[in-house]
């Protein structure tokens, strides 16, 4: 059978999207020198347990070592629990709803651009997520062309990511990405050092200024969590604004039944994130030798988390391949799950529900362009469009 991601010619490995199911829960990549983790409740028992899956991958990646002080995602308890709290004290969810109405003009004055047909990722998918971003985080979001030369660089690459044999290509691709990376850090670092002779009251500025402890945060944990913020907060938001529209324009009730039924928008985003998991896998080091699935993986192994698979483990989603806008519960782990349970969240959400609701206000007849296909990112642990060419009157 002809599934969506064929037609779309999305990464091969995204085998689950093909209404494949793998043949074990949890199965070792001996050429690559990965353990690949594909079930649900595998998966939750990784993430609800950081003392033995460790989110301190770098150990085991020294390329692609860098000072990581900031870096939450990278953390592990008792640090982790601490920079956690402090910066959600800066990130909370009033500061979030009141980006409500910069958000809604912000949208409606990207579509006020665009005509009678739109390239979707590039006219609003893209520039919304990043342009909220850089405003919460008060870097100017005329930059935004160096985020993007980073996000380029990181994503270039179609292979899946080994720990053994590298092509010239995968070594040149992640020499890139750390070159871009390091770019991008100096760059944040000169604005925290400009917070620290003028007080701001945008977010880099709270994070300043903020205590742990008694103790100030440095200039690099900052700019580093800065930088989490920069990378997390927008490419993975671009997918889900233009994964969603395309899940719904394929599905043509779906699209119709939320068109009829507002109230459905933000089950649809769910359901977009189960369907389509932005993020396709997070990855964890194990401290000890651990039984998974009943696999005995010993110590300091690279784990790839594949929650989009998961997503469509039919142990716990009836019906995985069904894109049903109604599906509840829908405990899709999109944004992962436990301590690192994604900061973002509810400002993804919300840029979400806004977009495809100003979408469905202005563009009754709004509809993929037959005569130009979407297109995917080729990353192997992205599912998201990098195009998506829409028809609008
Ligand atoms: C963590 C996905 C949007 C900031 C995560 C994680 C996932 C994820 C899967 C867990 C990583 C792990 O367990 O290792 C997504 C998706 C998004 C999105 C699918 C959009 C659809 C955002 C936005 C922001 C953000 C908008 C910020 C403004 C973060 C941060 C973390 C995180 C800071 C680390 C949290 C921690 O380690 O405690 N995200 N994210 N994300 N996300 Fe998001």
């Amino acid at each position: 059978m002809t599934t969506l991601a064929d037609t779309w010619g999305i990464n091969e490995a995204q085998f689950w999207l093909r209404g494949v199911r793998p043949e074990q829960p949890v199965e070792h990549d001996s050429a690559a020198g990965i353990w690949n983790v594909y079930g649900y409740p595998e998966i939750l028992q990784a993430l609800s347990d950081p003392a033995t899956f460790s989110s301190d991958t770098q150990r085991l990646v020294p390329e692609l070592a860098r000072n990581n002080e900031g870096n939450l995602v990278q953390m592990d308890p008792p640090e982790h629990h601490k920079l956690r709290k402090l910066v959600s004290h800066a990130f909370t969810p009033k500061v979030v709803a009141d980006l409500e109405p910069r958000i809604a003009a912000l949208t409606n004055e990207l579509l006020d651009a665009v005509s009678d047909r739109t390239e979707l990722v590039r006219d609003l998918a893209y520039p919304l997520p990043v342009i909220v971003i850089a405003e919460l985080l008060g870097v100017p979001s005329s930059d935004r062309g160096l985020f993007k030369k980073w996000v380029d660089a990181m994503l270039a690459s179609s292979n899946k990511f080994s720990l053994k044999e590298r092509s010239k290509e995968q070594e040149e691709y992640m020499a890139k990405a750390m070159e871009q990376v390091q770019e991008l850090t100096e760059y944040l670092l000169g604005h925290v050092r400009e917070r620290r002779r003028t007080p701001r009251e945008d977010l880099l500025g709270k994070l300043v200024a903020a205590e742990v402890d008694g103790a100030q945060l440095t200039d690099t944990e900052v700019a580093n969590f800065g930088l989490v913020l920069l990378i997390a907060g927008h490419i993975t938001t671009t997918m889900l604004l233009g994964n969603t529209v395309l899940c719904l324009d394929a599905h043509p009730d779906q699209l119709a039944a939320v068109r009829a039924d507002r109230s459905l928008v933000p089950s649809a985003i769910e359901e977009s994130l189960r369907y389509f998991s932005p993020f396709a896998a997070v990855s964890r080091a194990t401290n000890r030798e651990v039984e998974l699935g009943g696999t005995v993986i010993p110590a300091d192994q690279l784990l790839m988390l594949w929650i989009a698979a998961a997503n469509r483990d039919p142990r716990q989603f009836t019906d995985p391949d069904a894109f049903d806008v109604r599906r509840d519960p829908n405990p899709q782990i999109g944004f992962g799950r436990g301590i690192h349970f994604c900061l973002g969240a509810p400002l993804a959400r919300l840029e979400g529900r806004i977009a495809l609701n100003i979408m469905l206000d202005r563009f009754p007849n709004l509809r993929t362009d037959p005569a130009e296909g979407p297109e995917f990112l080729p990353s192997p642990n992205m599912t998201g469009v990098s195009r998506l060419p829409l028809l609008l009157s």
